[in-house]
């Protein structure tokens, strides 16, 4: 496998199509907008100011983190990097490459925090704690 880096974890333009009248729609859609297709979605929120959420890592899952209303930091780790997103768009999505130590924090009120995954919710693929998150990366570096 080869491993990431943080420079290789980036925002994409989702595609918006605006309506003065009716407002903006953004479509997700297999095979077109993303580099993998969707097998689960999930959402955080009402998450209390300044609470964080994530603070783990994955080995193969990819994802993309979608600020679909309101704000919040995503930070990204790849054992030397550090990298911070500020998520505030609804038509923009950081896509996370596996290997990557992630935290999100700094939730504005009312911020939904909206994921699109690679894969379906698997505990073995959640490294939990940072010591094991730095064996892994060397394991594969
Ligand atoms: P967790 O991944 O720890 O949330 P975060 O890292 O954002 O703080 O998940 C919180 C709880 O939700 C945990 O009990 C596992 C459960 N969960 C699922 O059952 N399925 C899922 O797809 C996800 C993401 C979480």
């Amino acid at each position: 496998m080869v491993l990431r880096n943080v420079f290789d974890c980036t925002i994409l333009e989702l595609d918006k199509h605006h309506s003065d009248r009716r407002g903006n729609l953004t479509v997700v859609e297999n095979g077109k907008t993303l580099p993998f297709d969707v097998r689960r979605t999930y959402y955080l929120y009402d998450v209390p100011g300044g609470e964080s959420r994530g603070a783990h890592a994955h080995r193969e899952l990819e994802q993309l983190i979608v600020a679909v209303s309101g704000s919040f930091t995503v930070t990204l780790d790849d054992g030397h990097c550090k990298r911070s997103f500020f998520l505030n768009r609804p038509y923009q999505g950081l896509y996370v490459k596996p290997g990557m130590w992630r935290t999100l924090e700094d939730f504005s009120s009312g911020a939904v925090c909206m994921v699109l995954a690679s894969d379906v919710y698997k505990v073995s693929d959640y490294i939990r704690t940072y010591d094991e998150f730095i064996q892994f990366r060397k394991d594969y570096e």
